[in-house]
């Protein structure tokens, strides 16, 4: 695999058996995602689903009945694992307080949620497994969210950078070098409570980070909550990270995934980082969040 200079990166596409899959599955890039037909959120297969996740990282299922009820859908990320409860965004549902609710209105110039590269809830100490998120009204274009495959970014960084990297651990903090900016911005947020003090949320943990069912590695660093390098100097932790970040955002290593009316869409945060694209001013997004605890990361 040729890697210099490093933004020319070139990979190989990834290559499935999509025989396995009874649903209709088209992959969106070469790194990773996948845009599924034929999997009803109400009715699910479930060990078809963890493959496609396995396969692809950030799968949209699309064709979702326009009937979908709250209580249904939390059930179906019920099925999925213990779902967590975030203390710092009021819920729009007070029977469901497991659903976050990311509504911009057409004239809002709020901060967009989930606007830099992240991995959900990486400075918690158990940070999130799977997100689910459901496109309940999305813009005819534009809001689409970036992923980057960190397992693929991992695995193009040099046998020496990896081997420098093995083993050591990584500052995650919930106000992180982007976040802090993007916190600034977020004043008219709804429901965000500033009492709750964010600075102490903030844990270490692998950079090289090991999925608990596949065995795979991922690099397990984002720019908006990972600020410092375990016995590294500022600098020396600066620079590193600087290069990290953009090395698992290169074109190559991403997907940009397109929503449509009745999508719900699920990814897994440990071999994936996201950024929700601000592109959509003047039109109305409302999606509604449910987050599945994962495990201390290995
Ligand atoms: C998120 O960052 O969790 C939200 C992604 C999105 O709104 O596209």
């Amino acid at each position: 695999m040729p890697l210099q200079p490093t933004w020319a990166i070139q990979t190989e596409t990834r290559q499935h058996d999509l025989s396995q899959f009874t649903a209709d599955v088209q992959p969106v890039a070469g790194a990773m995602g996948a845009y599924v037909h034929g999997l009803d959120v109400a009715d699910m297969d479930y060990d078809q689903l963890g493959r496609l996740l396995h396969a692809f990282k950030a799968i949209m299922l699309r064709g979702q009945s326009n009937d979908l009820s709250i209580a249904d859908y939390v059930g179906f990320g019920q099925q999925l694992g213990e779902l967590a409860v975030d203390s710092y965004v009021e819920p729009p549902f007070a029977d469901h307080p497991q659903v976050m609710g990311l509504v911009r209105d057409a004239a809002s110039t709020a901060y967009n949620f989930g606007g830099d590269w992240h991995s959900d809830g990486s400075y918690l100490e158990q940070p999130g497994g799977l997100t689910v998120l459901w496109g309940k009204h999305v813009p005819t274009h534009g809001g689409d969210t970036l992923f980057a495959d960190m397992e693929l970014a991992w695995q193009t960084l040099t046998p020496v950078f990896r081997e420098m990297l093995d083993g050591r651990r990584v500052l995650h903090a919930a106000t992180g070098l982007g976040q802090k900016v993007a916190m600034r911005k977020k004043g008219d947020y709804l429901g965000f409570d500033r009492s709750l003090d964010l600075e102490r949320i903030e844990h270490y943990h692998p950079i090289k980070r090991t999925h608990p069912e596949t065995g795979s590695h991922s690099l397990f660093v984002n720019q908006a909550y990972s600020v410092q390098i375990e016995g590294c100097s500022d600098d020396e932790s600066a620079a590193i990270l600087r290069f990290l970040f953009d090395h698992s955002r290169l074109p190559a290593m991403t997907a940009r995934m397109v929503w449509e009316p009745d999508t719900i869409m699920v990814w897994d945060n440990r071999v994936t980082a996201h950024y929700a694209i601000g592109d959509y001013g003047g039109q109305r997004r409302e999606m509604y969040r449910l987050a599945v605890i994962g495990e201390m990361p290995i």
